[in-house]
């Protein structure tokens, strides 16, 4: 394992802060005591290995990121077992999708090694603050969110020469405030997150950034999330403001758009398609159309809808809501949808097999 500098938090959180926190975290709103840190340069590669305390970064304000959002994140969690152990699920998928993101956004490549040696050395330091979930439905979690910056300073527009990665812990209830409960999906009739030819499939600020106004507009709706089309001939599902979508037929199939320049190639996503024979579906990676949808719920072909991502794991779809018309799936989540979560849940906390290896011990 790579050696990391460990410059340790002489000031943690007190325990009695840490164990409320861990009671009801929220998503995303508390932090650990410590972050890891390592810093590129041109000349010198990556460098400087180390878990330092939590705290602000000292940017210059003509770095690079916070002009030309330089800028890539990834999102994973540690899961804590009932021996006590705290694993996580598929970090080299992390890795990978972390460098092809980089590729896209003009970032240098950061090896498998140094990827999950951050997360391995950051969870070990703030251990304490892996929640252990209460039930089988609990999806407490640490979420942990790698992130890459351009820091270098200067007003030209070109890559930056100076890069500094770091990851972040926090503790993570439901990422939706209803928990499984179904969430209503707004369909955004004409804004877009992402093109062909652009930044969709890539895990960087810039798609969440362009994603705002329509989650303001699904808040308007009393939406929780948002849906976004094509960007050319405003028909075929894209994906979520920050998480992928799923359908279920009556004829037993897990259908999901197919990967493309907009479409982020979801690790949850990715798992769900390869479980779904073991759930007796069958995966199929397509374009669908609204329309589709829309017939096909009508008829009662399409039965079930869901929201997957690392942070959203599996939330049921009650209902896509659009200027025109609404799709309603009911209140109840969706019988499918439900045993996918049991499953996934199940191996990320240890009581399902991991017949894939899918596990990672931090
Ligand atoms: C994740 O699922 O990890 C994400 O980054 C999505 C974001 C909406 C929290």
């Amino acid at each position: 394992m790579t050696d990391f500098t460990v410059l340790k938090n002489l000031q943690p959180q007190p325990e009695l802060v840490r164990e409320n926190i861990k009671k009801d975290p929220g998503f995303g709103q508390y932090f650990t005591d410590h972050m890891a840190h390592i810093r590129y340069t041109i000349g010198d590669g990556w460098q400087g290995h180390e878990v330092r305390p939590y705290g602000p970064l000292l940017l210059d304000p003509a770095a690079a990121v916070l002009h030309y959002a330089q800028e890539i994140f990834e999102g994973l969690k540690a899961y804590r077992h009932a021996d006590g152990s705290v694993w996580t699920f598929r970090p080299e998928r992390n890795a990978a999708r972390i460098n092809k993101s980089a590729e896209r956004l003009a970032l240098p490549q950061l090896s498998e090694e140094d990827f999950i040696d951050s997360l391995k050395h950051l969870v070990s330091l703030d251990q304490a603050w892996v929640p252990t979930p209460e039930s089988d439905a609990d999806e407490s979690s640490l979420y942990l969110r790698p992130f890459m910056i351009a820091t270098e300073r200067f007003l030209g527009v070109r890559a930056s020469h100076e890069v500094d990665y770091y990851v972040i812990a926090s503790p993570a209830g439901p990422y939706f405030s209803g928990g499984i409960e179904p969430v209503s999906i707004w369909l955004s009739p004409k804004l877009k997150r992402a093109g062909a030819g652009g930044t969709g499939f890539a895990k960087c600020g810039g798609n969440y950034a362009s994603s705002l106004v329509a989650t303001n507009e699904a808040a308007a709706k009393g939406c929780q999330q948002v849906l976004f089309t094509d960007s050319v001939e405003n028909k075929y599902i894209d994906e979520l403001g920050g998480m992928n979508l799923m359908l279920v037929t009556k004829s037993g199939k897990l259908l999901t758009p197919a990967l493309s320049d907009s479409i982020l190639d979801g690790v949850t996503r990715r798992s769900l398609l390869e479980l779904a024979p073991q759930l007796g579906l069958e995966a199929e990676e397509r374009q669908i159309s609204i329309e589709e949808w829309r017939e096909g719920a009508a008829s009662g072909e399409i039965v079930e809808a869901f929201a997957c991502g690392t942070a959203a794991v599996i939330t049921p779809i009650s209902k896509l809501v659009s200027e025109d018309f609404t799709i309603d799936h009911g209140e109840e989540a969706g019988e499918k949808t439900m045993e996918l979560r049991k499953t996934l849940l199940g191996i990320q906390y240890g009581r399902v097999e991991d017949k894939n290896n899918w596990l990672v011990r931090l």
